[in-house]
């Protein structure tokens, strides 16, 4: 057996995590902090793989980034004052550093190289690419821009009004970066509301923007300023720890400082539908994020149907909601998902494959699954991450009530974006 994780079963969850600090803020403010003129602060960054193939690019950009534990310090000197890498910017697995830096590297007067991953190779880049054409930027790569590697000769960009195909904030975030650099005003429409982190973060550097409902307008050549960023924890790593407490026997599990940005929540209203016990509370916000504590106890639940808009607000928890309709009476059917085929894996091939080995009664659609909860008790078996971080997550709680042991293969991928979990794991498992 290749190297492997074994997890066996436990009889129940009880205690209190602080999850990592949010991956899609934690890559935002490291942009911004680089973007700005002055010093900007990160506290609760996310160590997480993804978030540090950010910093090493921005470092590679000419931007002094100053890393203690997790709390960075950003010498921002301003757009202008990035430079012409000498190296190959690396992305490694994180298709948010790729998107989002490609606005940025349009607008730059320079040339630049982009590379990642073999997840990242296969993963659609036309979907930046082609805005950021319109906009004037000189863009090449594999299959003329479909796919990394990616090579930009960045100039000057005139602003667009673009409505884009998908509900996509990493399209959006592309777009309004390589906006607020170009000449006049850029305007996005999403079909349905994606996670907004960009917009509020604009807002915290002293920037500018307007939005209209499923409508984001900037205006271009602004100047941002340092800041202080707070980083919430991270609602998708929690969403494990949410449903782990909801399906172990015998579990409350308390889980601190969740951010709860409404676009991101579309796990806590699946939970609540499903009927789990789940209570939030402690309210505030910091850095204009919602957070809270949350509490979720062992719970009977039952099977709904997911789709429409709720979908780009629970996009990355679909794996767990996959395991955790597993457990609920009845069925539960995903719709819209089909974003989920372009994700670090196509996560409706990954989820079916790897749950179905361990005995669940699940099938793949085009656009979706169709879970049949309750069918069978899962069991442990040898599973694999596919170097996937949120499919390696889903099968170490699956692991957790299946009979007898699980060996989860290529469990490292985890460090993507939760470099502690089976640690958190561990503290309250019983
Ligand atoms: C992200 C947006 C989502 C999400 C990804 C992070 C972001 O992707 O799946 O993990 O930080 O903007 P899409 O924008 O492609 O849906």
């Amino acid at each position: 057996m290749k190297v492997h994780k074994k997890v066996t079963s436990v009889s129940s969850l009880n205690g209190t995590i602080t999850v990592p600090g949010d991956k899609s803020i934690s890559h935002r403010a490291i942009m911004f902090g680089s973007i700005s003129i002055g010093k900007t602060i990160v506290r609760n960054f996310l160590l997480g793989e993804d978030c540090l193939s950010t910093i090493d690019c921005f470092r590679k950009l000419g931007v002094e980034i100053i890393q203690k534990e997790d709390e960075i310090e950003i010498i921002g000197k301003g757009f202008n004052a990035l430079k012409e890498p000498c190296q190959i910017l690396d992305v490694g697995n994180s298709g948010t550093t790729a998107r989002l830096i490609l606005g940025l590297l349009s607008a730059s007067n320079f040339y630049s190289c982009l590379v990642g991953d073999e997840s990242i190779a296969k993963r659609p880049m036309k979907r930046v690419t082609e805005p950021l054409r319109k906009m004037g930027a000189t863009i090449d790569g594999r299959e003329n821009g479909k796919f990394t590697p990616i090579t930009v000769r960045g100039g000057t960009l005139s602003g667009i009004t673009y409505p884009s195909p998908v509900a996509s904030a990493q399209v959006k975030s592309s777009i309004l970066l390589a906006g607020i650099h170009s000449t006049g005003t850029t305007t996005v429409i999403e079909p349905n509301k994606s996670r907004d982190h960009t917009e509020r973060m604009l807002k915290a550097f002293g920037g500018n923007l307007s939005i209209d409902g499923l409508k984001v307008t900037v205006a271009g050549n602004q100047n941002l300023i340092g800041t202080e960023i707070q980083v919430p924890g991270d609602i998708s790593s929690a969403a494990f720890f949410l449903v782990a407490g909801a399906i172990v026997p015998n579990s409350s599990i308390l889980l601190k400082d969740v951010g709860i940005n409404p676009t991101r929540t579309g796990i806590i209203d699946v939970l609540i539908n499903m009927g789990a016990s789940i209570s939030i509370f402690n309210e505030r916000v910091k850095n204009s994020e919602p957070i809270a504590d949350i509490r979720v106890e062992t719970s009977s639940l039952n099977g709904i149907e997911i789709s429409g808009e709720l979908i780009p607000r629970l996009i990355d928890e679909i794996p767990i909601i996959a395991l955790l309709a597993t457990q609920a009476k009845g069925i539960t059917t995903i719709k819209d998902a089909a974003e989920l085929k372009v994700k670090e894996t196509n996560r409706i091939d990954t989820v079916v494959k790897e749950l179905s080995k361990m005995g669940a009664h699940i099938k793949a659609t085009d656009d979706g699954m169709v879970i049949y909860g309750q069918e069978s008790d899962l069991k442990g078996t040898v599973v694999n991450s596919h170097g996937d971080h949120r499919i390696g997550m889903m099968l170490a709680i699956a692991a957790c009530i299946s009979k007898g042991e699980t060996h989860i293969e290529n469990y490292e991928a985890i460090s993507v974006s939760y470099p502690m979990f089976f640690e958190h794991l561990d503290h309250i498992r019983q």
